[in-house]
């Protein structure tokens, strides 16, 4: 007899098969009894008729109780009003480890119960559940299809460092870290700075970790660890990676649709609007999204926008919400972006950069932009920003030897993933959330 995992099931139709894993759900009418079987690869229906199993076996249906670990042995049989296409015809069951208390988390919709702060103290558990399930397999699949996508266009993976003498994205959101005799370092709040050094040594790089930000905004989007996919390319230029960026978006979506159709209908994730991610994308400057939006406020839209100012949510849903893929938009004014992006030759007070906004009011998934490659330009961006000189005179090098446009881009893996799922929170789509009040479990 095979030991099998439940997603390869269909390769053992009309065969004996054994199956590890935990009671998840069961329910009887009488003299049939159900069992919903998950191994953690998924679920199966085991079903057991009385007089066909032997009474000893009929009678440890009464046993059983959710969450407890057991092994089934059985006959895969081909049962279209199954759940998953296949059902067990059930002949024996062992209960090896029985749940030592009752099953915190509930059984039936646990998304539906309003105490949502119950279900994350119990995260550890939760993950158990067909949604939460459902939504970190796709989370699996969003990263892989990002390697696949980086591996077949031949960039190189550099990991760049987690501890970090300085910031990149402003020092207002940095975690310190007590460092022994250097005093404060910080935890990465991108790994940019360094890709950079990659990619004027290895041509096209890209790394994938954590990243933190001391963010107190409690919104749906944020967190204070979630996980960015840094590309970095020499040569490049603000629409190179524009490209690329519109690319990856299609490749995500595309790898998702194709091997993760079960979880998103277990989502209720409306699939036909993931079906219209296709190129082009529609791109527009940050003027012409902000005529767009002064001209909402004007017919009474309730946005504080004015122009020079950076999108909140609100102007951000208002934005994507007019288009049925992401949105991209370029050149923003340089006083509300980073020191290291390069000015627009045309228009200095702009930079060339590019923020691609998720469809259905997800906001900015990807940031990115061409990088000052002016010796003396970045070096006067470092001094007026009032940052510390020495901390970047490593970063600075780069424009001192050999010096070449280059561009790069972060996307966001939690918002990516809420976008494509469906779910509105961030902090479903990662295992263990982490928020300025969350540390637990
Ligand atoms: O736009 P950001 O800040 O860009 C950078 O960090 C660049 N240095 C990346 C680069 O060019 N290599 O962040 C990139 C993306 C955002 O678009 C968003 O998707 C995600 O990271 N992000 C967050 N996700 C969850 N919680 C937060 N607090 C986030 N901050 C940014
Ligand atoms: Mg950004």
């Amino acid at each position: 007899m095979d030991r099998v995992w439940i997603e390869d099931i269909g390769q053992h139709v009309g065969k004996k098969v054994e199956i590890r894993g935990w009671l998840f759900n069961k329910r009887s009418s009488g003299k049939v009894k159900f069992l919903i079987i998950r191994d953690g690869t998924g679920f199966l229906q085991a079903v057991m008729v009385k007089g066909d199993v032997s009474e000893e076996v009929f009678e440890r249906y009464g046993e059983l109780s959710y969450e407890d670990a057991v092994v089934v042995f059985g006959t895969v049989k081909r049962e279209n009003r199954a759940p998953g296409g296949y059902e067990l015809l059930l002949e024996d069951i062992h209960i090896h480890a029985k749940a030592l208390d009752s099953f915190p988390i509930p059984k039936v919709r646990p998304e539906n119960i309003p105490d949502v702060g119950k279900l994350f103290r119990y995260r550890h558990l939760w993950i158990r559940s067909r949604k939460q399930w459902s939504i970190l397999r796709i989370r699996d699949e969003v990263e892989s299809a990002i390697h696949d996508f980086f591996a077949q266009r031949r960039f190189r993976r550099f990991d760049p460092p987690i501890f970090t003498p300085a910031s990149v994205e402003g020092t207002t959101t940095l975690f310190p870290v007590p460092y022994f005799d250097e005093g404060e370092v910080y935890l990465t709040q991108s790994g940019q700075l360094y890709l950079e050094a990659g990619a004027m040594a290895l041509g096209k790089v890209y790394s994938f970790g954590p990243t933190f930000r001391a963010e107190k905004s409690r919104t749906r989007r944020h967190l204070t660890e979630f996980w960015m996919v840094e590309p970095e390319v020499a040569w490049a230029t603000l629409s190179d990676i524009m490209d690329l960026a519109e690319d990856l978006l299609v490749y995500i979506v595309e790898r998702v649709l194709e091997n993760r159709r079960m979880e998103l209908e277990i989502l209720n994730r409306d699939i036909s609007r993931l079906e219209v991610i296709k190129k082009p994308f529609p791109r527009i400057t940050y003027d012409e999204a902000a005529s767009l939006l002064l001209e909402a406020k004007r017919k009474g839209t309730p946005i504080d926008f004015e122009y020079g100012k950076d999108f909140g949510s609100d102007e951000e849903s208002l934005i994507s919400h007019r288009y049925d893929r992401p949105v991209m938009i370029t050149h923003y004014p340089r006083t509300i972006k980073p020191f290291y992006m390069k000015p627009d030759p045309k228009d200095p007070s702009k930079v060339l950069c590019v923020d691609v906004l998720a469809p259905e009011g997800y906001g900015e998934i990807i940031g990115g932009s061409q990088r000052e490659d002016d010796y003396e330009a970045l070096l006067r961006r470092i001094r007026q920003e009032g940052l510390p000189e020495e901390e970047y005179s490593w970063y600075l090098d780069l424009r001192k030897f050999g010096s070449v446009p280059h561009s790069g881009f972060g996307l966001g893996i939690e918002r990516t993933v809420a976008w494509i799922t469906g779910v509105s929170h961030v902090r479903e789509v990662i295992p263990f959330a982490r928020t300025p009040e969350k540390v637990r479990p």
